[in-house]
């Protein structure tokens, strides 16, 4: 089977901002405690934190790390993550019918932040809470001193302030599920009053409102225009969440996913241009994609914990996706989206990074590993920063009801001009074949191959465990062919490729 890709150096979508390799760390499961945080592991640092997590961490180069939740957030008062740990209240957690220590906040979490070398993306409670509670944290984060709040952080040890520039604005207010639940017309009224307050601290701040928390919830995207209508002058990004299951075992129709969600951005950006178009404005409002997986492997296994069937445990195992080789491929898929996108999705979150639908996983007092979903991830992360390229693509299709004709071949491009490297990001959907990929390269120069890795499984199913943490990995890529500004590939059936060019 033979696929086809055109790129032009000078034919491009956008420059890809950094954060679009931003994750997520909620107060859920063990993603905090025996997650990131464990005193008594044996790689614990000073302040109780993993080090084998921190340098798994620090491996995937996240430049933001979204925080405390998550529908956590909407029922939690950060003032309990404040001052001596001794005096922390230990408060139930509704979102997940838990206990929450409060032994990691603000300081704890800042902390790691700088350990792992990422930037904060902090949520306020518009659910429980409101206007008041967002404006004291903000002023408790980001004020040098002489004020109440900025006073008690100097109190708690930290005289500096930590200039957090990205602010959500609540989470997935539009879900029933949600402590605090609203319609659009409430919620936009709240976000833009708080909005409004936050810009009267600092201007400059990036205010993320909530979008969709998918695409299948009756209020989209009806939401999104009501909730902008409120919201557009004072926001910088509207948010949208998906997660991706195949619990039908169908590997055709679940790699098919990454069209609805293009779908689901093509959609939202309408939207944005509409309401933008209604107020006359001049402003851009970007997406943030902040939480995005997959995550169906774990969820029959939650019910119990989630209904209360265990009381409210503290940190139990939640969320805990054991991701398997297909779930490669289609997170390789919704990063290519991402990639192709890059002009309206300035900021994606992976949801989440440890324990909790995650790419790093750990066993408390024992080791960290990675799961197969690492992989796509750190490429991606690594090396697909720069300008993504806009491709002529000719491949081969399948039908998928609902999403019309899907390629066989799935692919983003990157350059990097600072580098003068351009990686390619590949994904073969087929089943059976390989895909004879030719690639016409115009306007770079003279390219060589630097580097080409393979993630390929006899097994869809296969999986990394503690005990076998390699059993998933790429292995270099061979038979690749670059001269004359072709590019030449063969790309095993069912399989995710990376190649670099320079
Ligand atoms: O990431 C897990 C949960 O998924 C988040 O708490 C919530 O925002 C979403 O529904």
């Amino acid at each position: 089977m033979k696929a086809a890709v055109t790129v032009h150096s000078k034919y491009t979508i956008s420059d890809i901002d950094p954060r679009l390799y931003g994750s997520f760390i909620e107060h859920l499961g063990r993603a905090v405690y025996t997650g990131i945080y464990e005193p008594d592991h044996p790689t614990a640092d000073e302040n109780g934190m993993r080090r084998d997590v921190i340098d798994l961490v620090r491996k995937l180069k996240v430049p933001i790390v979204r925080y405390p939740g998550g529908n956590f957030v909407s029922a939690y008062n950060w003032e309990d993550g404040i001052g001596p740990k001794e005096s922390r209240p230990v408060r139930l957690d509704l979102a997940w019918h838990t206990s929450e220590s409060n032994q990691v906040g603000i300081h704890e979490f800042a902390e790691w932040c700088a350990a792992v070398d990422t930037e904060m993306m902090l949520a306020v409670n518009l659910g429980s809470r409101g206007l008041d509670e967002a404006r004291n944290f903000l002023e408790y984060v980001n004020h040098p001193g002489g004020s109440v709040w900025s006073d008690k952080r100097r109190a708690n040890g930290r005289a500096e302030p930590w200039g957090v520039k990205v602010w959500c604005l609540g989470n997935e207010m539009d879900g029933p599920w949600q402590i605090g639940h609203k319609t659009a017309d409430e919620y936009g009224r709240l976000a833009h009053e708080t909005a409004k307050a936050m810009r009267a601290f600092d201007s400059s701040l990036e205010l993320v409102v909530c979008g969709s928390s998918n695409a299948h919830m009756p209020t989209y995207p009806e939401w999104e225009a009501t909730v902008l209508d409120h919201t557009y002058n004072e926001v910088d990004y509207i948010s949208l969440h998906m997660y991706f299951e195949n619990r039908a075992k169908n590997t055709a129709n679940y790699l098919a996913r990454s069209i609805e969600l293009d779908n689901y951005i093509g959609t939202v950006a309408g939207v944005i241009a509409y309401v933008k178009a209604k107020k006359r404005s001049d402003k851009s409002v970007y997406i943030s994609f902040d939480e995005w997986n997959v995550w169906y492997h774990s969820k029959e296994r939650d019910k119990e914990t989630l209904a209360g069937a265990h009381g409210w445990p503290h940190a139990p195992a939640l969320l805990e996706d054991d991701y398997n080789f297909e779930d490669v491929l289609q997170v390789g898929c919704i990063l290519n989206t991402f990639i192709n996108r890059a002009d309206v999705v300035k900021i994606a979150c992976l949801a989440q990074l440890v324990n909790v639908i995650a790419p790093i996983m750990t066993v408390p007092g024992g080791p960290a590993w990675r799961q197969t979903i690492f992989y796509p991830s750190y490429f991606a992360s690594a090396y697909g920063r720069g300008t993504a390229l806009k491709l002529h693509v000719d491949s081969p299709t399948y039908r998928v009801e609902g999403l019309g004709d899907v390629p066989y071949l799935d692919v983003s491009a990157v350059h990097d001009t600072d580098q003068k490297a351009v990686t390619f990001f590949i994904v073969n959907r087929h089943g059976t074949e390989t895909l004879d990929l030719n690639v016409r390269l115009i306007d770079f120069g003279a390219l060589t191959i630097v580097d080409d890795q393979v993630l390929a499984h006899s097994d869809i199913n296969a999986t990394n465990t503690a005990e076998r943490p390699d059993n998933v990995v790429p292995r270099k890529g061979d038979g690749a062919v670059a001269s004359d500004g072709r590019l030449g590939a063969r790309i095993p059936p069912l399989s995710y490729r990376m190649i670099r060019l320079r």
